[in-house]
């Protein structure tokens, strides 16, 4: 038994000799060649980055002071501020009227898409009632910028809070996640630079396992989507 079992298998690898070897190797240098590609592509990202974080914590510092105790009136103070700051190839969505929940990480609130492409996207995001959950682990750099009310955060290990208070700006570096709660009332601009469609399946996952909101969801692949072709296309077609 062992000597026929031993020759049928001579004869399976006598008969196609290498061709397993050869499917192993061209997988392997795809995998290679698919892994050189991300890797140099995300060397490059910062070449299509409009905006920046120090300017954006500038304008949200401004849009405090010009209109204090008024949300509405900080946010339009932000979008006409980058309207008129920066050319017409960047496209904004100026319809401040187009809010949607937001449900990720066991944390609900609203958001308004102001400017999204594959690399960066600016929101307003909160809620009046005060949320807490997961930030989520990404593959972008996310800048909170606290416009009205207070952030709290903490990491494994922290025994004390971090505090964010409006003014501020909590830097979340990419890869590293954390506990946040948008304590009672607050609203922020969040600014995300880095892969950004790699962050949508973290963005969805709690409206298909929970709330199943799917009007939410429509709207938002379609403004998200919308904002990103516009950045991509536009005064390109
Ligand atoms: C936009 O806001 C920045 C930061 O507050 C300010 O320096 C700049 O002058 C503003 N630009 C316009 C066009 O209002
Ligand atoms: C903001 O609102 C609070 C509470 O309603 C009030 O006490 C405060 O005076 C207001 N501040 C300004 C600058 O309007």
């Amino acid at each position: 038994m062992p000597s026929s079992s031993k020759g049928g298998r001579n004869n399976k690898e006598s008969a196609a000799p290498g061709v397993p070897l050869i499917k192993w190797v061209s997988r392997l240098a795809i995998a290679v060649l698919v892994f050189a590609i991300c890797g140099f592509l995300d060397t490059i990202k910062h070449r299509w980055y409009v905006l920046d974080p120090t300017s954006l914590h500038e304008l949200a510092q401004a849009a405090i002071a010009s209109s204090p105790n008024d949300t509405a009136g900080m946010i339009s103070h932000i979008v006409s501020n980058l309207t008129a700051t920066y050319p017409s190839s960047i496209a904004w969505n100026t319809n401040a009227d187009e809010w949607v929940f937001n449900n990720a990480g066991g944390a609900m609130g609203a958001m308004y898409i102001i400017h999204a492409s594959i690399t960066e996207y600016l929101i307003i995001f909160g809620t009046p009632l005060g949320t807490e959950g997961h930030t989520g682990l990404h593959t972008a750099d996310d800048y909170f910028n606290i416009l009205v009310g207070e952030q709290w955060a903490f990491s494994p290990g922290q025994l004390e809070m971090e505090r964010y208070p409006a003014g501020s700006v909590h830097h979340l570096p990419r890869g590293t996640a954390k506990q946040y709660k948008m304590h009672e009332g607050c609203f922020a601009l969040e600014y995300a630079r880095g892969w950004i469609p790699l962050m949508l399946p973290f963005g969805f996952a709690d409206t298909l396992t929970s709330t199943l909101d799917i009007p939410t969801l429509y709207n938002t692949v379609r403004v998200t989507g919308r904002e990103t072709m516009r950045n991509l296309f536009i005064g390109k077609i």
